[in-house]
This record gives structure tokens, sequence and C-alpha cells, in this order.
């Protein structure tokens, strides 16, 4: 097969986010691994003023963080890898947890954000993941920041009041754009309802997690919102990283891929798909091989050209993995490899089906 890329142009194109949102660059960064924790091991902050820097000097316009990630610390290292940025020509996306949306709690945690990014305005301010009284109770426990059941902050908040909250946040400047993540269709109209001008829903999207193109992914091209691609190399798994899917660790192995006794941080309780994951690993990268290319650049570029996709994100700590993730997503795969990249993952697509949650069992869907 012929190189699957046409060289586009030197600088990442930028795409608007949704009918009403900034322009993004088609890559974005992922700041989740900032700040250090359990999850993704040691950060200092002089490397993620390397890689923030290294990003900048290649067009990455979009930059990624939430509350959760690293107890905050996330945001307080990119504030200050941004610190001698020009403001106006970076998007910051941060996210609020479901469990903080009681209105003032809501306020607060939106303060503390600015607080700990140090600036004066949050770009793209998103709900983490829908709040909803069937689902509640999941991110109780998984709650870390500021809910105590004991200051009865545990009933679930009500949406209207939450929407009203950040109409106001939004009017007094410290929101320039409302986003979701992770929201389904009915949970998505659900808040679009209530008022207020969605530009994003940030939706995990990768070539073995489509659930994604049954039914959000044509919506949010309906409904004039931006998407924006998370984990998109499924966390270093659709990269060279691993020999085999035992050398996998523990917190990598949570996602419904795996079977549910894989790891006891697994939630879902499922059989998984590793079979499929296999014989699908197992052919992307023979293509990667025929192309003279790597799974971790097909996999980007088949993001980035997904349906309605504005920017797909990806998390490094490493300033060269990301200039060659640059440079991949400054390529265009060509028509036939995106098909047979599609052909490749669909038995996976279709075992895992049309849930958008990858943590959790089908049966408890965070995004529904
Ligand atoms: N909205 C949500 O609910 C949600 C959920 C998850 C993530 N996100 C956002 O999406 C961002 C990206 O997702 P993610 O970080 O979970 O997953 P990801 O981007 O799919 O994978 C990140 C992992 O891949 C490794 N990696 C990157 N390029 C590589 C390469 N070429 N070869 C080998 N390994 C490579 C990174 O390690 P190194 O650091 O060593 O390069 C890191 O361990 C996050 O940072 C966060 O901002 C949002």
């Amino acid at each position: 097969m012929d190189q699957p890329a046409q060289q586009d142009t030197s600088q990442l194109v930028r795409r608007p986010c949704g009918s009403s949102g900034p322009e993004l660059s088609v890559l974005g960064l992922g700041c989740w691994q900032f700040g250090g924790g359990d999850y993704w091991g040691d950060s200092n902050q002089e490397n993620v003023n390397v890689v923030v820097q290294t990003a900048l000097d290649a067009g990455i316009n979009y930059f990624d963080t939430a509350e959760m990630y690293n107890d905050g610390r996330s945001e307080v290292f990119l504030g200050k890898a941004l610190k001698g940025a020009d403001r106006d020509r970076v998007v910051v996306g941060t996210k609020v947890w479901p469990t903080h949306l009681h209105p003032q709690t809501l306020r607060t945690h939106c303060e503390a954000s600015l607080q700990r990014l140090d600036m004066d305005t949050i770009d793209i301010y998103m709900i983490h993941w829908p709040c909803h009284a069937r689902t509640y109770p999941l991110f109780v426990d998984s709650a870390v920041m500021g809910v105590t059941l004991a200051s009865g902050t545990a009933t679930t908040p009500a949406l209207p009041e939450a929407v009203e909250m950040l109409l106001t946040l939004q009017a007094e400047g410290k929101i320039r754009h409302l986003g979701v993540s992770n929201h389904g269709v009915e949970r998505f109209e659900e808040i679009r309802q209530l008022g207020g001008e969605y530009v994003v829903n940030q939706l995990g999207y990768n070539l073995a997690s489509r659930g994604a193109e049954y039914e959000i992914l044509p919506h949010c091209e309906k409904t004039g919102a931006g998407v924006i691609a998370y984990m998109v190399l499924l966390q270093g798994l659709l990269t060279d990283r691993y020999a085999s899917l035992d050398e996998v660790p523990d917190w990598y192995t949570r996602t419904r891929h795996f079977r549910a006794d894989r790891s006891p941080k697994t939630r879902h309780g499922e059989a998984g798909a590793e079979a499929q994951l296999l014989e699908a690993l197992e052919g992307l990268r023979a293509l990667a091989a025929e192309c003279g290319s790597t799974l971790a650049d097909l996999a980007l570029q088949w993001a980035i050209a997904g349906m309605g996709i504005t920017c797909a994100l990806i998390g490094t700590q490493s300033s060269d993995r990301l200039q060659r993730a640059v440079q991949a997503a400054g390529h265009t795969l060509a028509p036939e490899v995106l098909r047979h990249l599609d052909t490749l993952t669909l038995p996976l697509k279709e075992h895992l089906g049309p849930s958008l949650d990858i943590f959790e069992g089908v049966a408890n869907d965070r995004t529904r």
C-alpha cells in the first residue's frame, strides 16, 4: 500500500469548535498527566514547561485539564507553564465534577480552578460527566474533592440551578464558553433545553472505542456542537508501548476492553473484549508497517479525521512524543486507509456497542 498520508501544511490546521466556539488546533494537549499522582506517575514543573512550550511552538492552542486531575495539581502546573504565553492565543478548557454542581459549591469550585490556573477566565468550562440521580452515587464514591456526606452536599444537585449558576459565572466573565463532557444524546439534550450554549462535548473516542459513532457524534454535528476526542491512544495501548496485553499496568486495564478480573481497580464487571482487541491490534500493526507508519500515528490521524471531531487530545509528558504527534497531525490519511482502519476495528466496535462509558458496565453507563 502507498504511504498513508499526504502532507498538508507545516502549521497545524484549526477548526471552529461547533457553531459558536473558538477555533481549536486539530491536536490538543491533554494535561491530566501534569502534577503527578498514582495514575500517571511523577511529573515535574520544569518538564511540563518544556512540553507546553513545545506545544505552543507547534501551533497547538488547546490545553485540556480538570479540577479532578491530580487533585487540582494539573491546573496548577498548566497555569504556571502558560504564564508567559499570549493569553488571547491560548484556549484553556477545564472541568467541574458532577458532585460539585450545587450552585454555591459550583461557584467555589469554578473560582478555585481560576485560582489554580492563575487566570481571570476559563475559556471552556465543561461538566465532566452528566449530573443524574441514577449515576450520582458512582461519582460520590470516586469524588475526593469537597464532597462530604455530613455537609449535605451528597444530594444530587438540581440541573436547572446548576445551569443558572453557570450562566451567572459566564455573565461575570469567569467562563467564556460552556461545554460538557461524556454526555450521551439524552443528557446533552436535557442540559441544552435548560439554556446556555454548549460549544463542545468532550468524548472518549479512539480506534478501539467507537461507541460515539452510533448516536452522539451525528447528534453533535446536527446540533452544532464541537467534539474534543480524548484517550485517542487508549492510554498508550494504541502505540508500540506494550508488546503484549499482559504488560499493560492495572490502571490502564480498567476499561471494558479487558475482562473484569484483570485488575482489582476495574468496575465494569463484564467479560471484556480481549480477543477482539488483540485481533484489531494485530491488524492495525500490520497496516502501520505496510504504510511505513506507526500505530500511534495512524490512531491519531484516524481520530482527527473522525465525523465532526474538532480536536483530538494527546496526553503526554514527553516533548519528543508530542513533536512526533504534531508531525502526524499535519498529515491527512488517504480515504482507503481510513476505510481499512474502520474495517479492522469493526468487530471490536460491534462487540462493545454504543455505550460511551468505557469504565463502567453497560448497566451503569454514566453518559446515558
Ligand atoms: N473528559 C474526560 O472524561 C477525559 C477522560 C480521560 C482523558 N481526558 C483528557 O484527554 C487527555 C488524553 O487522554 P489520556 O491521557 O487519558 O490518554 P491518551 O492520550 O490516549 O494516552 C496517554 C498515554 O499515552 C502515552 N503516549 C503518548 N504518545 C505515545 C507514543 N507515541 N508512544 C507510546 N506512548 C505514548 C503517554 O505516555 P508519556 O507521557 O510517557 O508520553 C500516556 O501514558 C487527558 O490528558 C485529559 O486531558 C478526558
